[in-house]
């Protein structure tokens, strides 16, 4: 299994780990040299924002701010701007809602902090995002998984799912958390419906859901759908929020919108000395000049050129694998015919130069072995449709030796 040569590199070692360190061992990040990167979601170089200007502006006219330790709820002007940024998608909330922190996964692990207790359950899809999984097993959580349809979570098998719980006197989850537009990893988008399910089935059974919405606005094409969030009427959604995807992750800027009560105790949980406010005057700055949309709108452009040079190779290179053409967002599911490892073929791939993940990383209980994703975002068309020839003949190899 994946996570025994972890396993194994921390009892080996002389010194004396905390459990939760297992998963270190196997990092997804530690790039091979030279590689093709198709494993995870970089932002794409040539379209990373010019901050000059915002920059020696932070620096040169508000010093005394922005080199000083932060506010702990974040800088006022910021929030104000984020309070202006998610009312464009119907969400309505004022200043005192709004947290800033250090990305999106650093929200995430707050709202761990203020309601998970060891054992507790949170309810995510399968497969989720690998890293989320990461932060909510570094709270001891357990999980309750629920499969995917082509409308999102499968609301129906939830409720199966926490009515037999709450027949048999189980604790019942406090938490979801999901991602509904263009999901990690598989690049569904949740329909309305389901969106106003949830929000109600939350209401109904009391958890929380965290709607993790990094990639809402690089959309390529369809409609957008409210957030969960705009359907919230009593605070059972935190929706979370981050720059990483819309301008870049080095600034990492992020956010937590909730009810008071909750995001004043998940600022309480900060111990990060505020977030860093030098870069949080740069994204104020760029998010009240038309500057962020206007990035928005060229990174969508080139991510859909990335989207189809991945969804065409596949076709031609990889025809075996079921994929679905996601409409909009970074990644890229790919489903191998059952009893293929697809671990693997990601282990030859690399042997070849190129990197994908292995989709077992994204299962939070039972694993599929058969899947892998891909992040178009990273590299040009160019580079991605050779990449994707690479894994086919990874693929095509073990197939002849099975
Ligand atoms: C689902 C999801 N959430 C959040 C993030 C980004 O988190 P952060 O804002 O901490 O960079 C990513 C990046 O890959 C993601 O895929």
């Amino acid at each position: 299994m994946w996570f025994q040569s972890a396993f194994r590199e921390i009892y080996m070692s002389a010194f004396r780990y905390a459990r939760r360190a297992e998963v270190l061992g196997d990092s997804v990040y530690d790039h091979a040299p030279g590689a093709i990167v198709l494993s995870s979601g970089l932002a794409y170089p040539p379209h990373l924002p010019d901050v000059v200007r915002e920059a020696m502006e932070a620096a040169r006219d508000h010093g005394t701010q922005t080199l000083q330790y932060g506010p702990l709820m974040g800088l006022e002007e910021l929030r104000d701007e984020i309070v202006r940024f998610v009312a464009q998608d119907g969400v309505s909330c004022d200043r005192e809602n709004v947290l800033v922190t250090y990305g999106a996964k650093s929200a995430l692990d707050l709202a761990c902090r203020i309601f998970v207790e060891p054992g507790d359950r949170i309810i995510v899809a399968a497969p989720t995002y690998m890293t989320a999984l990461q932060i909510m097993r570094a709270h001891e959580a357990a999980f309750l998984d629920i499969s995917q349809d082509e409308e999102g979570l499968d609301a129906d098998e939830l409720e199966t799912q926490l009515e037999r719980l709450r027949k048999n006197g189980e604790r019942m989850p406090k938490l979801m958390f999901d991602v509904p537009d263009f999901h990690n990893p598989t690049g569904i988008t949740m329909s309305e419906n389901r969106r106003r399910r949830l929000v109600a089935m939350a209401e109904h059974y009391g958890f929380i859901i965290l709607e993790d919405d990094p990639y809402r606005r690089l959309r390529f094409e369809g409609e957008a759908i409210p957030p969960l969030k705009s359907f919230d009427e009593n605070g059972h959604v935190i929706a979370l929020g981050t720059v990483s995807k819309i301008l870049a992750p080095g600034l990492r800027v992020g956010w937590a919108i909730g009810a008071k009560e909750i995001v004043d105790r998940m600022a309480m949980q900060k111990a990060d000395g505020g977030t860093n406010p030098f870069s949080q005057h740069i994204v104020a700055d760029l998010m009240r000049s038309n500057k962020m949309s206007k990035h928005i709108d060229d990174l969508s452009a080139e991510m859909r050129l990335h989207r189809n040079a991945m969804v065409e190779g596949f076709a031609e290179f990889l025809p075996d694998a079921k994929v679905r053409k996601p409409q909009g967002g970074y990644f890229l599911w790919a489903e191998l015919p059952e009893g293929t490892n697809a671990e693997a073929v990601a282990a030859r791939a690399v042997e070849l130069g190129v990197e994908v993940s292995d989709g077992r990383l994204c299962f939070p209980n039972e694993t599929s072995r058969n899947h892998l994703r891909l992040a178009y975002s990273f590299v040009d068309a160019k580079t991605i449709r050779k990449g994707v020839r690479l894994l086919g003949q990874a693929y095509d190899e073990l197939k002849a030796q099975a």
